[in-house]
């Protein structure tokens, strides 16, 4: 059986290109390449008008990507999937804003990736749609007739129905979910919330983690994501002993000071902006630790044609700012914000220096930088992780020290709990977290998600006029 990958954006591999160590992008490439397959999307273009899409071939796997008209990114991309879907999925009314033409871009879109995807299907594919700019894509596919298994892979939360429900046609977009046979999310809660919204909306009924909408039974379980830790390790541990990577001129430039780590997409979810507010409280609180400890957020930036996310760029640099000028000293800056990305060689050697990682979004699907931090660190010395109770990653990882981030105080105090923290208790913490995320990396999430998806009962093609 050939695989079906469908997401939104979609990087063709260089010819050369060696599989750089974790990542989403390459697990399901290598699980592409283990069973040979296609992976259909955006290429991250835009061009004036659409054109059918252009199919390269990189070993046994096809990519076939096509580029959006602007319209197309304006309505489908930045308006309803990051202006409306993401902060609603991430609990965020106050900043959901909905519109018509959005929508209906939305469902064009998804329209016309459906017709592409169809002349390049096979009787016998498995098909594997991710994230949320493509729900409906499934309920578009069985219109036209396709009959294969589907699955679809929901990366972010799901909120409850009451949150979800404000979403002018929330129950239309819910239903289409019904047409998958398989769907996964990251938490139990996620699992509730789907459902919850299911039933609410589309009078669905519930039979153990099958939903049954009209005729059609939809498969939905929790399959956290996990990351490459086996890869990570060994590209952290590499970092102690390379004398180029960023983790030689980052002891340079810290001496002997203590590194505090944060690195997030530049994304109002990810509690930036309140993280720095926590340090700052921190050194208020612990006028001690002052000159002593540092915090080094990295926050590449993100949709930044998105006004949220423009106002997010501005807020944080105001807020640095303002703290380091309040509590700085002539020799010693408390936070440095770097907007800029880095190779994950460079990132694991951030990780493996910092004697904090703090992860602190204020909603998140999983949070994988979360995992990277565990896996980064060094067994016989390991650093402590905060981690946010609203991050999936916190229903499997109990032994980071879990804080809510809209408290402020609760935050500053774990950062001095976590510096204080004595060595044995580091080690006993870290070893059950990285035997956790050892035993879900990113291989058995793929595994047995696509084992439940190809187990899935044959299905009737159920072909809706329209
Ligand atoms: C989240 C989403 C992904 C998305 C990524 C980056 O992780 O779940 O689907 O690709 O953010 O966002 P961008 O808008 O740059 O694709």
């Amino acid at each position: 059986m050939r695989l079906v990958i469908v997401s939104n954006r979609v990087t063709i591999p260089e010819r050369t290109e060696k599989a750089a160590a974790g990542g989403l992008a390459v697990a399901l490439r290598e699980a592409l390449e283990k069973q040979g397959g296609l992976w259909f999307g955006w290429s991250g273009n835009v061009r004036e008008a659409t054109s059918a899409p252009n199919v390269v071939e990189r070993g046994n796997v096809t990519y076939a990507v096509t580029d959006l008209t602007e319209a197309e990114r304006q309505s489908y991309y930045l308006g309803f999937s990051n202006r409306a879907l993401w902060p609603l999925m991430h609990y965020r009314l106050g900043l959901t804003e909905f519109s018509r033409t959005d929508y209906a871009g939305y469902l064009a879109v998804n329209r016309r990736f459906a017709k592409a995807l169809i002349g390049l299907l096979r009787p016998d594919d498995i098909i594997w749609i991710h994230d949320y700019h493509l729900i409906p894509l499934a309920a578009e596919l069985r219109r036209r007739g396709v009959g294969n298994r589907i699955g679809y892979f929901h990366h972010i939360p799901w909120p409850p129905a009451e949150v979800f429900g404000a979403l002018p046609f929330a129950s239309t977009l819910a239903s289409t979910v019904a047409a998958y046979d398989l769907v996964g999310l990251q938490t139990q809660t996620d699992v509730a919330n789907l459902m919850g919204c299911l039933v609410a909306m589309c009078g669905a009924s519930i039979n153990g983690s099958r939903l049954r909408v009209g005729r059609r039974q939809t498969q939905v379980q929790a399959f956290p994501i996990g990351i490459d830790v086996e890869a990570f390790r060994k590209l952290a541990a590499a970092s102690v002993r390379s004398a180029t990577t960023p983790l030689k001129a980052t002891r340079q430039s810290l001496g002997e000071r203590k590194l505090v780590v944060g690195v997030d997409r530049l994304d109002y979810s990810k509690g930036i902006v309140q993280r720095l507010e926590a340090f700052g409280q921190f050194l208020r609180s612990h006028p001690d630790q002052r000159g002593r400890v540092g915090l080094l957020q990295i926050a590449p930036p993100s949709r930044s044609d998105v006004p949220e996310y423009a106002e997010l760029d501005r807020q944080s640099d105001e807020v640095a700012g303002r703290l380091n000028a309040a509590l700085g000293e002539f020799d010693w800056t408390p936070i440095r914000v770097v907007k800029k990305a880095y190779s994950r060689n460079a990132l694991a050697g951030f990780y493996r220096r910092a004697q904090v990682g703090l992860v602190t979004p204020m909603r998140d699907g999983m949070n994988l930088v979360a995992k990277e931090y565990v896996a980064a660190q060094d067994p016989a010395d390991p650093g402590v992780l905060v981690l946010s109770r609203f991050a999936g990653a916190a229903h499997q990882m109990g032994e980071a020290l879990i804080v809510n981030p809209f408290d402020t105080h609760e935050v500053a105090e774990a950062i001095r709990t976590a510096l204080a923290m004595p060595k044995s208790e580091r080690v006993r913490r870290f070893e059950k977290l990285y035997d956790t995320i050892a035993a879900t990396d990113i291989g058995w999430w793929t595994r047995s998600y696509l084992a439940v998806l190809s187990g899935a009962a044959p299905l009737e093609p159920e072909i809706v006029p329209g």
